[in-house]
């Protein structure tokens, strides 16, 4: 239930497992890309595995949910994206899917949950399925995904861990089959109860975040007392128990998860009386948007202390690198922000630009790297593309009117461009 991101990736991912999958959408559009082996997002390597899929036979897709009901298990992959103006999560695509599932199922079907959810909500959705059910022995159990953008190939096929959130052991005993080839090579499973798995999904995006503000944090420090946040990085990160990854220091992270996990995390703290939890967990998403803020005022100071009437170079618009997603990318929050400055901005991305261009028209966009930093008083590179971290210095000094950059992901190496004569800050 639901072809999206999640949804999409997770079918054709059974179907390699060799099981006979119906994915089902409410979008048309979406269901008539797929079925003519399209994605209708950017994920490197998953194209081929969908037409991989489609030629074996044992994945198609479908917009009516009468086409799902005779399956043994049913994975519900819905959105829960942030709900305008509250910290809470919308949940309104879940309950629907719970609902219309367990109107038409007849049969003793399992319906696991792999969206992100608050927790509570798979207690809800089994009182939901009892109240609909024709059959009594429909269940409920959860069963979170923790692939990442632009590695969601990988993370499908080889996660590092299965989380199985059930009320049963026959639910187990039916996840356990589904997911048996990835479990026989060696992937561990933990068994729990479904709201421990929904808190595992959440937990475990809020800790990221966690580790990025951290870090981020610590720049802060860094550039207030002078000292060097990247061999600070470096020196944290040769103990095992931190660890490097995740601990990249600079504009911090957007997407259409952990933010908003972030902040529905926040909403349930708070919910629950845990005032001390909500303002932790509340520190790190503001400390994350500080770091927009304070990549304006750098790139202010470069242009001499205005954005009025300068050409901005932006590098960037998907939220990182190897993703057309622009789900609140800081790198597009900053290009905004000079633009409401009054400067005139250029953005270029490898390949987010039609989906940054319907969420802001208002901005300009070039087809090449080039092109966008002609006549530009200041480069800003705020996604860390490899073809932007490759960038020729002494090319884009020939096309630019004054050599500014602004490193927001500290992916350059500052002696190149200083070489070069450009003014680098990061
Ligand atoms: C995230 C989690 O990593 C996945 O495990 C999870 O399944 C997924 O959310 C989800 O909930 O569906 P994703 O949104 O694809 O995956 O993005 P990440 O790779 O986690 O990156 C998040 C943001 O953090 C990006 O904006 C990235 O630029 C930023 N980041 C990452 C930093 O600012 N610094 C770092 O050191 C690392």
């Amino acid at each position: 239930m639901g072809s999206g991101y999640l949804g999409a990736t997770h079918a054709i991912g059974m179907a390699l497992l060799g099981h006979d999958v119906v994915a089902m959408d409410i979008e048309k559009e979406k269901i008539s890309l797929l079925s003519s082996c399209e994605l209708p997002f950017f994920e490197p390597g998953l194209g081929e595995l969908l037409r991989k899929c489609m030629e074996s036979g044992r994945l198609r897709f479908t917009t009516s949910y009468d086409d799902t009901v005779e399956a043994d298990i049913h994975f519900v992959c819905v959105g829960t994206p942030q709900l305008p103006g509250s910290l809470n999560a919308d949940l309104r695509w879940v309950e629907t899917a719970f609902t219309e599932l367990a109107r038409r199922i007849c049969s003793p079907a399992i319906i696991v949950g792999k969206s992100t959810v608050p927790t509570g909500t798979a207690r809800r959705m089994a009182e939901i399925v009892r109240r609909h059910s024709s059959d009594p022995r429909v269940e409920v159990a959860w069963n979170p995904e923790f692939l990442r953008e632009g590695r969601a190939v990988e993370d499908t096929l080889k996660p590092n861990r299965l989380i199985f959130g059930v009320e049963s052991p026959h639910a187990e005993k039916l996840l356990r089959a589904v997911y048996r080839p990835i479990i026989e090579r060696g992937c561990p499973v933990v068994v729990t109860d479904c709201t421990t798995a929904e808190l595992t999904k959440v937990s475990a995006n809020a800790f990221l975040a966690m580790k990025i503000s951290f870090i981020n944090a610590m720049a802060k420090i860094c550039e207030a007392t002078g000292a060097d946040v990247l061999p600070l990085t470096e020196a944290l990160g040769y103990d095992d128990r931190i660890g490097r990854r995740f601990l990249g220091p600079g504009l911090g992270f957007g997407g259409g998860c952990l933010p908003k996990d972030l902040r529905a995390l926040c909403a349930c703290a708070a919910d629950l009386g845990l005032d001390d939890v909500a303002l932790l967990i509340r520190q790190v998403d503001s400390i994350n948007l500080s770091r927009r803020h304070r990549a304006l005022v750098l790139g202010r100071e470069l242009l001499g202390g205005t954005y009025v009437g300068k050409r901005v170079c932006v590098l960037g618009a998907a939220f990182k690198p190897n993703t057309d997603d622009v789900r609140d990318s800081p790198a597009l929050a900053v290009g905004v922000a000079a633009h409401a400055e009054n400067a005139h901005v250029v953005i270029h991305d490898p390949v987010a630009m039609n989906n940054a261009k319907r969420a802001h028209p208002e901005l300009e966009y070039a087809e090449t790297i080039v092109e966008a930093a002609s006549e530009a008083d200041l480069v800003m590179l705020l996604t860390d593309w490899t073809e932007f971290i490759d960038m020729d210095p002494e090319l884009l000094s020939t096309t630019v009117r004054s050599r500014n950059i602004f490193d927001g992901r500290n992916a350059l190496t500052p002696e190149r461009w200083h070489a070069a004569g450009w003014n680098y800050r990061a």
